[in-house]
């Protein structure tokens, strides 16, 4: 069956990014010039991905009006004359129609906010991305990942290594090898403290889920930090079904965390010719 619908859970409060973030959508923080969600929108789209939907909560209206025509701006950018501007603003507006967004009237967890797409979802399997983990591929994750839906058959999320000190951060895996980049998941564990870890196979914002999923959201269990947590869904699910972890080619960025952010500005800066030189010369004068 064909993935059609990405689910783009962005309700959470972004705490780590105060004062930023009181009154815009960590979201909306831009990566060179672009917001950290386009860059996973576009990844939706370029997958095929035909319909958007937003889980959004208070404050997000600035994400709205991002995807939204702006025919004052369009003709302003007209009588001056900027043309490649022009062509690029009008270029992130998805066709009309193919996004949705519905709000989570409290920001319970992401298990919650994915939760709250269920009827715009429907029976059928979906994917998830979360804008913060921002990946730089030469194919993007979500195209990678879909060839693997497509064998598999099952829900699969994408994962990676992270240092063993650093569990408490991350959903992780106790799951076994089954082919070069594949593992089948035996269980797993929200933010497990270093030492209970049962391995440092981390999942990242990528997932494709099979709707049965949706039962297990909906019993609203709350996990790790009072928050209803989708990793816990995923384990009930696996009393039923398979799940697949896939190790994804590229570079992750966690644009949710400073560091990761900065980082992230600094790696794709450096791939832009109109920047690169500068910021270079500038990084060789510091400490
Ligand atoms: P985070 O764990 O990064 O939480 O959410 P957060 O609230 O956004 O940020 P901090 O930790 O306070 O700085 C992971 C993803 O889940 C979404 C977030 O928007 C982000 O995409 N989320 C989280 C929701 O949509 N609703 C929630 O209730 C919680």
């Amino acid at each position: 069956m064909k993935i059609k619908k990405a689910v783009f859970p962005v309700a959470g409060l972004g705490t780590r990014f105060l004062p930023a973030t009181k009154a815009m959508a960590k979201e909306m923080l831009p990566v060179v010039d672009k917001p950290v969600i386009q860059y996973a929108v576009e990844e939706a789209f370029s997958a095929g991905i035909e319909q958007i939907i937003f889980v959004t909560g208070r404050g997000k209206k600035a994400l709205e009006d991002h995807f939204d025509r702006s025919l004052e701006l369009e003709y302003n950018l007209k009588i001056k004359k900027k043309y490649d501007l022009l062509k690029a603003i009008k270029e992130l507006v998805p066709e009309t129609g193919t996004i949705i967004y519905t709000r989570q009237n409290q920001p319970l967890g992401l298990g919650h906010a994915i939760w709250c797409a269920r009827d715009i979802v429907g029976n059928e399997p979906f994917a998830v991305l979360l804008a913060d983990d921002l990946i730089k591929s030469d194919v993007p994750v979500l195209s990678q990942m879909i060839p693997q839906f497509d064998k598999l058959q099952s829900s699969i999320v994408a994962v990676t290594e992270v240092d063993k000190n650093k569990t408490d951060q991350y959903g992780i895996l106790d799951a076994a090898q089954i082919d070069k980049n594949i593992v089948e998941i035996n269980a797993m564990v929200e933010k497990p403290a270093p030492d209970k870890a049962p391995s440092n196979l981390a999942i990242i914002g990528r997932y494709i889920l099979t709707p049965e999923i949706f039962h297990y959201l909906g019993k609203n269990k709350k996990g790790s930090g009072g928050e209803i947590q989708l990793t816990d869904a995923m384990h009930s699910l696996l009393k039923k079904q398979s799940i697949f972890g896939y190790k994804f080619k590229g570079d992750r960025f966690d644009c949710g965390d400073k560091a990761g952010f900065q980082m992230a500005n600094l790696a794709f800066a450096m791939e832009r010719s109109d920047i690169k030189d500068k910021l270079l010369k500038y990084i060789k004068t510091l400490g």
